[in-house]
């Protein structure tokens, strides 16, 4: 006999997918109808998982006219694009973990679940754990946010983490990293910035009530960070973080990016350590938000789907509109800002060679392009070379280029090791 639970299907049955089943076995108003998988013969860990529900056809979830909400938990664009329009034509309301799909197609997708009077939540998808979105979208609504500065990537911050203390080459602790599971076999996504320039499109989107496109989205990993730079930033009073930034100004111009950055030990970002995401926000008349808590894991993840999930459930057969505030309420873009027109702060690790008048060459080719300096530091030279460790105050990114450009061509400077932006 039909029973008045509401009917969930679900896709993927991975690490969240899991997290999720288990989650929801302890709600009696939700029935979990069906389940696609990648691999039906794969051996699960999981209790009470009826072998009936499962299937590898995932069109089977959202085709099937019982199911009112699916979950989408696979990740990538396709199948994950054409199976949720095909979920919403049939009438579903979905819940999605997938930040590459949102970033990529979010406009379309949002477009479409609007036309079709369906919502599309997405707690997950934007540092798994830690409630986002909905504050954002509810509580926060009234507030006027223009600058985001987040940790968006666990995979970043343990290794970075672990080079500090460990005072360990990148390499050695992404071997370290892989061997224990906190990072993938191919890591490239994570280590170079693709997973947080992702989340960030999207956070921004929401915050700013503006459509950031991804390709706009400057971004650089962490895969040239050397231990060097690590104990250098340390004397100088900062750790370093991937950083995912985006700023809004008063014209509607934003400047998105994803890189490492030197943070000030005196910022809440410069203590979130490990695979601990945090994510601090700024506006008015709220002030400073930080969030924090974790951006990935099995149950970490089902929390924010569940969440999502159990919000549709209270409204479905109240109401004909559902969720209004959780809806996409921003249809403007914002103007990008390309990188080389933005000012910075940085810190520069230059090797030169143990010869007379260094110093004053990278003075002069400061000057020239217009960059001041905050602090040169030049350790007593062992050897016939020098390390000398810069930090500059705010100057434009196309002058910082122009200057190293010098600087490289200069026979005295052996080369520019690293530059780093740096956190004001
Ligand atoms: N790969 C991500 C991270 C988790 O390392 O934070 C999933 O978004």
């Amino acid at each position: 006999m039909e029973n008045n639970k509401i009917k969930i299907g679900i896709i993927g049955l991975g690490t969240v997918g899991t997290g999720v089943f288990k989650t929801l076995q302890s709600f009696d108003n939700i029935e979990i109808v069906k389940i696609a998988v990648r691999n039906k013969n794969k051996k699960r860990n999981i209790e009470n998982l009826d072998e009936n529900l499962i299937t590898d056809n995932p069109y089977e979830v959202v085709n099937d006219p019982s199911i009112q909400i699916v979950a989408e938990l696979i990740g990538g664009t396709e199948p994950a694009f054409d199976l949720i329009k095909t979920a919403i034509s049939n009438g579903k309301h979905i819940v999605t973990a997938n930040k590459e799909l949102l970033a990529k197609h979010g406009e379309e997708l949002f477009n479409f679940a609007e036309a079709n009077n369906k919502v599309i939540l997405y707690e997950a998808a934007i540092a798994g754990g830690i409630p986002l979105i909905m504050p954002i979208k509810t509580i926060l609504a009234g507030n006027k946010i223009n600058k985001i500065k987040a940790i968006l990537n666990g995979t970043t911050n343990y290794i970075l983490t672990k080079m500090d203390v460990q005072n360990a080459s990148y390499e050695d602790v992404l071997k370290e990293a892989q061997q224990l599971g906190y990072a993938e076999t191919d890591p490239t996504g994570d280590v170079e910035g693709y997973d947080a320039a992702y989340k960030i499109t999207t956070l921004a989107t929401i915050a700013f009530k503006k459509r950031i496109k991804f390709a706009n989205v400057y971004r650089e990993g962490i895969t040239k960070i050397r231990p060097e730079d690590m104990k250098a930033a340390n004397e100088m009073g900062y750790k370093i973080k991937l950083i995912a930034s985006a700023e809004l100004d008063e014209a509607g111009n934003a400047d998105v990016r994803v890189h490492p950055m030197l943070v000030p030990k005196s910022k809440t970002l410069a203590h979130i350590d490990y695979v601990t995401n945090a994510v601090t926000l700024s506006g008015h008349p709220v002030g400073e938000v930080t969030l924090s808590g974790p951006g990935a894991g099995e149950f970490p993840t089902a929390s924010s789907v569940v969440g999502d999930i159990l919000a549709i459930v209270s409204e479905i057969g109240k109401t004909d509109y559902l969720l209004p505030m959780m809806r996409c309420n921003h249809h403007e873009n914002a103007t990008p800002v390309n990188i080389s027109d933005t000012k910075n702060k940085y810190y520069l690790s230059i090797c030169s060679k143990n010869s007379l008048g260094v110093i004053g060459r990278i003075g002069q080719a400061c000057e020239a392009n217009n960059i001041s300096l905050a602090s040169i530091v030049q350790k007593e030279v062992e050897g016939s070379y020098a390390d000398i460790t810069v930090i500059t105050e705010l100057c434009r990114e196309q002058d910082m280029q122009k200057f190293i450009d010098t600087i490289n061509n200069d026979a005295a400077i052996t080369k520019v090791n690293s530059l780093i932006r740096v956190q004001v």
